[in-house]
């Protein structure tokens, strides 16, 4: 029997089953949702470490301020309540999912001064691609990157997620793991849920904000652990035809963690499996998460 979970429910603790919300709830019907992606990892000392807590919880309040929704609560408030949330659920390699949301029921798309609801759930998470550690094969997406003049691309809002959607389809159904969507202007952009890096001439190329990405967490800490390994990291924009002749191309994100991408629009990427880069950059990168890399101590919230 796996043990009891619970979620953090705006201030309390209810089991998993018990939160339950209406159908016809605003955030339901229109994908109203703002919330944030988070890990935890066992340490090399026995704790449970968050990555990079605060810098998650900044985002979900700029995610906020950008749709002018009101979370009810403080960012240290929530920073709290995900700690909370962890040491509940004694979960070791957790996904944690902040979200706040508008449970209000009726159909009008008025949300200035409306009430939201916060939840926290933490559920159990191994990798997000099953053909993480052989490397994934990706397509171009037929459709672009959400931009700032229709929807903000640096807000993790759930109905921003409808994009994603549709890309996740159009790879899978044709015979791909996942998409890599350009941005209006045709430069890369990122995957459905990833940023995207690609390895040249020993050198790290990654898109800029204005290519419409969401600028990720873990982005920003392959930016600072490759550039304290002695890389050169250019973020600028890419051309598709970059892509075709990288020496290595990788995702980072808290769910996709570093995966390599061996092959996009079937042409193979390098070598066509997992390149050397790629897996010296993961292998730093799981090593500062346990928590065995003093120097990067302040990414990691132990929760004992
Ligand atoms: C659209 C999108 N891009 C990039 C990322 C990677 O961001 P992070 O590294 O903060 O998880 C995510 C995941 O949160 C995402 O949903």
């Amino acid at each position: 029997m796996p043990r009891q979970q619970y979620i953090w429910y705006n201030g309390k603790f209810r089991k998993f089953d018990d939160v339950k919300v209406h159908i016809f709830t605003n955030t339901i019907q229109y994908g109203t949702g703002i919330f944030e992606g988070l890990r935890s990892y066992p340490t090399t000392d026995n704790n449970i470490a968050i990555f990079r807590l605060h810098d998650h919880v900044e985002r979900f309040f700029r995610s906020a301020q950008i749709y002018m929704f009101q979370i009810p609560f403080t960012s240290q408030q929530v920073e709290n309540a995900i700690i909370e949330t962890v040491k509940k659920n004694k979960l070791e390699h957790a996904y944690i999912r902040p979200f706040a949301f508008f449970e209000h029921k009726g159909i009008s798309l008025n949300l200035l001064g409306k009430q939201m609801s916060v939840s926290i759930t933490t559920v159990p998470f191994g990798n997000y691609f099953a053909n993480k550690e052989k490397g994934i094969r990706c397509k171009i997406s037929s459709w672009q990157r959400i931009n700032s003049a229709i929807l903000p691309p640096q807000a993790k809002a759930s109905g921003n997620y409808l994009g994603s959607v549709l890309s996740v389809a159009d790879a899978k159904l044709s015979g791909y793991d996942e998409a890599i969507l350009v941005s209006d202007d045709g430069y890369v952009a990122e995957g459905t849920g990833e940023n995207i890096f690609l390895v040249s001439s020993n050198r790290l190329i990654t898109p800029s904000p204005e290519a419409d990405i969401l600028l990720g967490i873990t982005r920003d800490s392959l930016i600072k652990i490759a550039t304290s390994m002695g890389f050169v990291v250019e973020q600028r924009n890419v051309h598709r035809e970059e892509l075709y002749t990288a020496d290595e191309v990788f995702f980072t994100g808290t769910a996709a963690e570093i995966t390599p991408i061996i092959s996009i629009d079937s042409r193979p990427v390098g070598k066509g499996k997992p390149g050397p880069i790629t897996k010296l950059l993961a292998e730093r990168l799981s090593h500062i998460a346990s928590g065995a890399d003093s120097k990067y101590a302040q990414w990691l919230t132990r929760i004992y």
